[in-house]
């Protein structure tokens, strides 16, 4: 089976010179379709950074990452934009909701960019907010909840 993350020897270097950071040194990393995978470490040990590669916010210096099969390593910047639009999702530690807008409106900003139609759009988010519990906040402003 094809894992659906699959790190090979990745290094990423911060700075140069003396003041060159090694913040992934050789990584190797596969997760199979359906495993939820918690990431430990202690601060600085890279974690964030290697988040960042997997999800092609950033490239690594030398080594490959594969999602579902594909090298993302040597995707152009618009393969990347449609990988993050389409095939990765983040919950950022800081998770920059839009203040003047509601939960429901905030849950489909990702789905307006990447084109659903209004109908589509209401009932996914309407599904995804129920999954989360929050089908009763669905008007409520980030604020408010
Ligand atoms: N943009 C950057 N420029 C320079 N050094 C960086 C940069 N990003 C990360 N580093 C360095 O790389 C190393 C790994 O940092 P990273 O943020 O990936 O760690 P982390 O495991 O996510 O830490 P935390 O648990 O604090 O979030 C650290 O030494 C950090 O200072
Ligand atoms: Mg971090």
């Amino acid at each position: 089976m094809t894992p659906i993350i699959d790190v090979t020897e990745v290094t990423r270097t911060f700075g140069s010179g003396p003041a060159a950071t090694a913040a992934l040194r050789g990584i190797n990393m596969t997760v199979g379709e359906g495993q939820l995978v918690a990431l430990r470490g202690r601060s600085g040990s890279g974690k964030t950074t290697l988040l960042n590669i997997v999800g092609g916010l950033d490239a690594p210096d030398s080594g490959a990452v594969r999602i579902d099969g594909k090298d993302v390593t040597s995707m152009s910047e618009q393969q990347r934009v449609h990988l993050r639009r389409e095939t990765v999702a983040y919950i950022f530690q800081s998770f920059s909701l839009l203040p003047g807008l509601s939960a429901a409106e905030n849950a489909g900003v990702p789905l307006r960019i990447a084109g659903m139609a209004p109908k589509a759009r209401e009932e996914r988010v309407a599904t995804m907010l129920t999954l989360v519990g929050l089908a009763d906040h669905a008007r409520h402003r980030p604020g408010e909840l």
